[in-house]
Protein backbone atom coordinates (compact mmCIF):
# COMPACT_ATOMS: atom_id res chain seq x y z
CA UNK A 1 0.00 0.00 0.00
CA UNK A 2 1.14 3.60 -0.87
CA UNK A 3 0.75 6.41 1.96
CA UNK A 4 -0.31 9.04 -0.49
CA UNK A 5 -3.67 11.00 -0.64
CA UNK A 6 -4.78 8.83 -3.76
CA UNK A 7 -4.50 5.47 -4.74
CA UNK A 8 -4.82 5.63 -8.26
CA UNK A 9 -4.44 8.11 -11.17
CA UNK A 10 -6.63 7.86 -14.26
CA UNK A 11 -6.14 9.72 -17.62
CA UNK A 12 -7.55 10.73 -20.67
CA UNK A 13 -5.65 9.70 -23.77
CA UNK A 14 -6.09 11.75 -26.59
CA UNK A 15 -4.57 15.14 -25.70
CA UNK A 16 -3.00 14.10 -22.67
CA UNK A 17 -0.83 10.93 -23.48
CA UNK A 18 -0.34 12.15 -26.85
CA UNK A 19 -1.71 14.70 -29.79
CA UNK A 20 -3.98 12.09 -31.19
CA UNK A 21 -6.55 15.78 -30.68
CA UNK A 22 -4.74 17.03 -33.75
CA UNK A 23 -5.12 14.22 -35.76
CA UNK A 24 -9.41 14.32 -34.24
CA UNK A 25 -9.16 18.35 -35.53
CA UNK A 26 -8.17 17.47 -39.12
CA UNK A 27 -10.02 14.31 -39.30
CA UNK A 28 -13.22 16.40 -38.71
CA UNK A 29 -12.42 18.97 -40.10
CA UNK A 30 -12.08 17.70 -43.85
CA UNK A 31 -15.22 16.27 -43.38
CA UNK A 32 -16.89 19.28 -41.86
CA UNK A 33 -15.55 20.88 -45.41
CA UNK A 34 -17.38 18.18 -47.38
CA UNK A 35 -20.71 19.05 -45.49
CA UNK A 36 -20.11 22.67 -45.92
CA UNK A 37 -20.18 23.18 -42.32
CA UNK A 38 -18.53 25.98 -40.20
CA UNK A 39 -15.27 24.35 -38.26
CA UNK A 40 -12.68 25.80 -36.45
CA UNK A 41 -9.96 25.00 -33.28
CA UNK A 42 -12.95 27.19 -30.45
CA UNK A 43 -15.72 24.71 -32.37
CA UNK A 44 -13.79 21.41 -32.02
CA UNK A 45 -12.98 22.27 -28.04
CA UNK A 46 -16.52 21.10 -28.06
CA UNK A 47 -15.51 17.68 -29.32
CA UNK A 48 -13.19 16.82 -27.68
CA UNK A 49 -13.51 13.80 -25.08
CA UNK A 50 -16.98 13.44 -26.81
CA UNK A 51 -17.40 10.10 -29.21
CA UNK A 52 -17.75 9.64 -32.55
CA UNK A 53 -21.39 9.88 -33.35
CA UNK A 54 -22.13 12.44 -30.73
CA UNK A 55 -19.11 14.86 -32.33
CA UNK A 56 -20.70 13.95 -35.87
CA UNK A 57 -24.36 14.69 -34.37
CA UNK A 58 -22.94 18.19 -33.19
CA UNK A 59 -21.09 19.20 -36.52
CA UNK A 60 -23.97 17.85 -38.91
CA UNK A 61 -26.06 20.24 -36.91
CA UNK A 62 -24.48 23.19 -38.19
CA UNK A 63 -24.47 22.10 -41.73
CA UNK A 64 -26.58 23.59 -44.47
CA UNK A 65 -28.80 20.34 -44.84
CA UNK A 66 -29.83 17.15 -42.95
CA UNK A 67 -28.33 13.70 -43.21
CA UNK A 68 -30.14 10.36 -43.28
CA UNK A 69 -28.81 7.73 -40.05
CA UNK A 70 -27.39 5.96 -43.15
CA UNK A 71 -25.66 9.00 -44.14
CA UNK A 72 -24.03 9.69 -40.85
CA UNK A 73 -22.95 6.12 -40.26
CA UNK A 74 -21.16 6.61 -43.77
CA UNK A 75 -19.56 9.85 -42.78
CA UNK A 76 -18.73 8.74 -39.49
CA UNK A 77 -16.78 5.91 -40.97
CA UNK A 78 -14.62 7.88 -43.45
CA UNK A 79 -13.69 9.99 -40.55
CA UNK A 80 -12.48 7.21 -38.64
CA UNK A 81 -10.84 6.41 -41.89
CA UNK A 82 -9.32 9.38 -41.91
CA UNK A 83 -8.25 9.18 -38.69
CA UNK A 84 -6.85 5.60 -38.61
CA UNK A 85 -4.75 6.61 -41.48
CA UNK A 86 -3.16 9.78 -39.50
CA UNK A 87 -2.72 7.32 -36.92
CA UNK A 88 -1.23 4.62 -38.64
CA UNK A 89 2.10 6.48 -38.88
CA UNK A 90 2.38 7.33 -35.04
CA UNK A 91 5.64 6.03 -33.13
CA UNK A 92 6.54 5.90 -29.36
CA UNK A 93 8.22 9.44 -30.21
CA UNK A 94 4.94 10.77 -30.61
CA UNK A 95 4.39 10.29 -26.76
CA UNK A 96 3.31 14.04 -25.71
CA UNK A 97 6.77 15.47 -23.84
CA UNK A 98 5.78 14.65 -19.70
CA UNK A 99 3.53 11.98 -20.80
CA UNK A 100 5.84 8.86 -20.34
CA UNK A 101 7.41 10.66 -16.80
CA UNK A 102 3.79 11.02 -15.79
CA UNK A 103 3.22 7.23 -16.18
CA UNK A 104 6.52 6.62 -14.68
CA UNK A 105 6.16 8.58 -11.60
CA UNK A 106 2.76 6.96 -10.94
CA UNK A 107 4.11 3.61 -10.72
CA UNK A 108 7.09 4.80 -8.90
CA UNK A 109 4.57 5.98 -6.03
CA UNK A 110 2.20 2.83 -6.07
CA UNK A 111 -0.85 3.70 -7.21
CA UNK A 112 -3.00 2.45 -9.97
CA UNK A 113 -2.71 3.33 -13.09
CA UNK A 114 -5.83 3.28 -15.62
CA UNK A 115 -6.82 5.07 -18.75
CA UNK A 116 -10.43 6.53 -19.39
CA UNK A 117 -10.75 7.46 -23.05
CA UNK A 118 -14.33 7.15 -24.97
CA UNK A 119 -12.11 6.61 -28.45
CA UNK A 120 -12.82 3.06 -29.63
CA UNK A 121 -9.29 3.72 -31.45
CA UNK A 122 -7.93 3.76 -27.54
CA UNK A 123 -6.11 0.39 -27.64
CA UNK A 124 -4.57 0.84 -31.28
CA UNK A 125 -3.21 4.14 -30.33
CA UNK A 126 -1.51 2.58 -27.19
CA UNK A 127 -0.08 0.21 -29.21
CA UNK A 128 1.50 2.35 -31.98
CA UNK A 129 2.88 4.22 -29.09
CA UNK A 130 3.94 0.86 -27.09
CA UNK A 131 2.32 2.03 -24.01
CA UNK A 132 -0.41 -0.82 -23.68
CA UNK A 133 1.35 -2.86 -20.43
CA UNK A 134 2.22 0.65 -18.19
CA UNK A 135 -1.66 0.66 -17.38
CA UNK A 136 -3.48 -1.76 -14.94
CA UNK A 137 -6.82 -1.01 -16.73
CA UNK A 138 -7.90 0.32 -20.17
CA UNK A 139 -11.59 1.00 -20.34
CA UNK A 140 -13.05 -0.61 -23.60
CA UNK A 141 -14.92 2.25 -24.71
CA UNK A 142 -17.33 0.08 -26.52
CA UNK A 143 -18.16 -1.33 -23.06
CA UNK A 144 -19.49 2.76 -22.24
CA UNK A 145 -23.32 3.44 -23.06
CA UNK A 146 -22.28 7.37 -22.08
CA UNK A 147 -19.58 9.73 -23.50
CA UNK A 148 -17.91 12.27 -21.29
CA UNK A 149 -19.26 14.54 -19.68
CA UNK A 150 -21.27 12.14 -18.35
CA UNK A 151 -18.77 10.12 -15.40
CA UNK A 152 -19.47 6.59 -16.44
CA UNK A 153 -16.05 6.34 -18.25
CA UNK A 154 -14.08 7.31 -14.85
CA UNK A 155 -16.44 5.52 -12.54
CA UNK A 156 -15.85 2.48 -14.31
CA UNK A 157 -12.36 2.86 -14.74
CA UNK A 158 -12.18 3.36 -10.71
CA UNK A 159 -14.14 0.15 -10.44
CA UNK A 160 -12.10 -1.90 -12.67
CA UNK A 161 -8.50 -0.73 -10.25
CA UNK A 162 -10.54 -1.55 -7.27
CA UNK A 163 -10.18 1.80 -5.84
CA UNK A 164 -12.64 4.25 -4.35
CA UNK A 165 -13.63 7.29 -6.82
CA UNK A 166 -12.77 9.70 -3.86
CA UNK A 167 -9.08 8.39 -4.22
CA UNK A 168 -8.56 8.94 -7.54
CA UNK A 169 -6.87 11.89 -9.67
CA UNK A 170 -8.24 12.14 -13.25
CA UNK A 171 -5.87 13.86 -15.92
CA UNK A 172 -7.71 15.67 -18.58
CA UNK A 173 -7.35 18.07 -21.74
CA UNK A 174 -11.28 18.59 -22.16
CA UNK A 175 -13.66 20.40 -20.56
CA UNK A 176 -15.98 17.64 -20.98
CA UNK A 177 -13.67 14.83 -19.86
CA UNK A 178 -13.11 17.52 -16.53
CA UNK A 179 -16.78 17.42 -15.48
CA UNK A 180 -16.93 13.96 -15.61
CA UNK A 181 -13.84 13.44 -13.56
CA UNK A 182 -15.84 15.98 -10.97
CA UNK A 183 -18.88 14.13 -11.21
CA UNK A 184 -17.26 10.86 -10.58
CA UNK A 185 -16.16 12.38 -6.96
CA UNK A 186 -12.48 12.47 -8.31
CA UNK A 187 -9.90 15.20 -8.31
CA UNK A 188 -9.07 16.99 -11.47
CA UNK A 189 -6.06 17.93 -13.42
CA UNK A 190 -6.83 20.02 -16.60
CA UNK A 191 -4.09 20.20 -18.78
CA UNK A 192 -4.33 23.07 -21.26
CA UNK A 193 -6.26 26.28 -21.27
CA UNK A 194 -7.17 27.07 -17.84
CA UNK A 195 -10.44 29.13 -18.46
CA UNK A 196 -11.63 26.22 -20.82
CA UNK A 197 -10.67 23.56 -17.80
CA UNK A 198 -11.94 26.05 -15.45
CA UNK A 199 -13.44 22.85 -12.97
CA UNK A 200 -10.50 21.65 -12.76
CA UNK A 201 -8.52 21.14 -9.16
CA UNK A 202 -5.51 21.88 -10.59
CA UNK A 203 -4.40 22.96 -13.90
CA UNK A 204 -1.42 22.64 -15.88
CA UNK A 205 -0.65 24.45 -19.61
CA UNK A 206 1.07 20.71 -20.79
CA UNK A 207 1.87 17.59 -19.77
CA UNK A 208 5.52 18.53 -19.56
CA UNK A 209 4.46 20.07 -16.57
CA UNK A 210 2.81 17.39 -14.57
CA UNK A 211 4.46 16.16 -11.05
CA UNK A 212 2.84 14.12 -8.97
CA UNK A 213 4.60 15.03 -6.12
CA UNK A 214 2.12 18.33 -6.71
CA UNK A 215 -0.81 16.51 -6.44
CA UNK A 216 -0.14 13.96 -3.27
C1 LIG B 1 -12.04 11.16 -27.59
C2 LIG B 1 -11.66 12.39 -28.38
O1 LIG B 1 -10.95 10.75 -26.86
O2 LIG B 1 -12.44 10.11 -28.47
C3 LIG B 1 -12.79 12.78 -29.31
O3 LIG B 1 -11.39 13.46 -27.49
C4 LIG B 1 -13.18 11.59 -30.18
O4 LIG B 1 -12.36 13.85 -30.12
C5 LIG B 1 -13.55 10.41 -29.29
O5 LIG B 1 -14.31 11.91 -31.01
C6 LIG B 1 -13.99 9.17 -30.06
O6 LIG B 1 -12.91 8.63 -30.77
P1 LIG B 1 -13.02 7.46 -31.81
O7 LIG B 1 -11.58 7.07 -32.05
O8 LIG B 1 -13.81 6.34 -31.19
O9 LIG B 1 -13.70 7.99 -33.02
MG1 LIG C 1 -8.69 14.27 -24.53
Amino acid sequence: MNQHRYKAVIFDLDGVITDTARFHYLAWKRLADEVGAPFDEAFNEHLKGVDRMGSLALILARAPRTFTDQEKLLLADAKNRHYQELVATMTPEDLLPGALRALEEARAAGLKIGLASVSKNAFTVLDRLGIRGRFDDVVDAATIANSKPHPEIFLTAASHLGVAPADCLGVEDAAAGVASIKDAGMTAVGVGDAQVLARADYNIPAMDRFRLADYL
